[in-house]
């Protein structure tokens, strides 16, 4: 295993007046942040780590595995307020990881709709958002951020469907993960203070900066259909718009694939 997962190393990085980081808990292994975040957290601001998980889960029922000691495995807990927005939120993770890879080490890698943080093509990071409600408000949001740091080719699945690469593999530098888990803290805490003060086209406009989907021909899949079309823009509050024979069509859910 690399240098550990260190709290105080990772607070070191930070700045007292984030929203993020308020209670910091890491665990060496743990089924999973988010399910862990789901069950035991309710403090606003509370970041879960874990060296290794047991039960990851990725988006649309998959998994998602990684060594040991070698990714940054993180749920990040808020306690919405009046006028949060999910799918913004979710949007910006994606942001928030593509941005710190490229401050710390000066590494490209697009985002991909909603979240997924890819580099030469191959997925680098994962988000997965989870939702709790009380009645019918909104009580917990979970980002969960799953990121390829010190993976070798040969520590990927061999099930993986599609290639990964790690920051290791794209950039060979030396990768201190205390430092790139703040550095993504850090990133994603300014997006949660521009939603909350009102500038959520900011988190559309960085989104749109940093994804190579826009104006692509894409295929989309759903539990209830699949079609091909040009993925136009994102509308406001950042579903997909799908333009296929002619019409335009709002997508908020399910899988858009780039098709070369
Ligand atoms: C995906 O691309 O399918 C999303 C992957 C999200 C993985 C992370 S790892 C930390 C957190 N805990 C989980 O069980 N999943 C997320």
């Amino acid at each position: 295993m690399s240098e550990p997962l260190d709290i105080q190393e990772i607070k070191r990085h930070l700045d007292e007046t984030m929203t993020l980081g308020a209670q910091f808990l890491l665990f060496e292994s743990v089924n999973s942040t988010n399910e862990y975040a789901k069950q035991n957290v309710e403090v606003n601001g509370t970041v879960v780590l874990a060296e290794k998980q047991t039960a990851g889960r990725g988006r649309l029922g998959r998994d998602w595995v990684a060594p040991a000691g070698k990714g940054i495995l993180m749920s990040v807990v808020l306690l919405p307020e009046p006028g949060f927005s999910v799918p913004l939120l979710n949007l910006a993770a994606g942001v928030a990881v593509s941005e710190a890879l490229q401050s710390l080490y000066s590494m490209r890698s697009v985002v991909r709709w909603p979240n997924d943080v890819f580099a030469s093509r191959k997925k680098i990071a994962g988000v997965l958002a989870e939702t709790q409600f009380r009645g019918s408000d909104l009580s917990k949001f979970i980002l969960g951020i799953g990121l390829n740091v010190l993976q070798k080719p040969g520590d990927f699945p061999d099930e993986l469907r599609k290639p990964a690469t790690s920051v290791k593999q794209e950039t060979s530098l030396t990768i201190d993960r205390n430092l790139l888990t703040a550095g993504i803290l850090k990133s994603l805490d300014s997006k949660i203070h521009l939603l909350e003060s009102g500038n959520s086209h900011l988190i559309l406009q960085e989104w749109r900066a940093r994804t190579d989907q826009i104006g692509r021909l894409v295929k989309y899949i759903s539990n209830k259909e699949e079609k091909v079309g040009i993925f136009k823009d994102l509308a406001k509050h950042g579903a997909v718009i799908l333009e296929s024979d002619g019409h335009q069509a709002e997508i908020t859910s399910g899988e858009i694939i780039l098709l070369e």
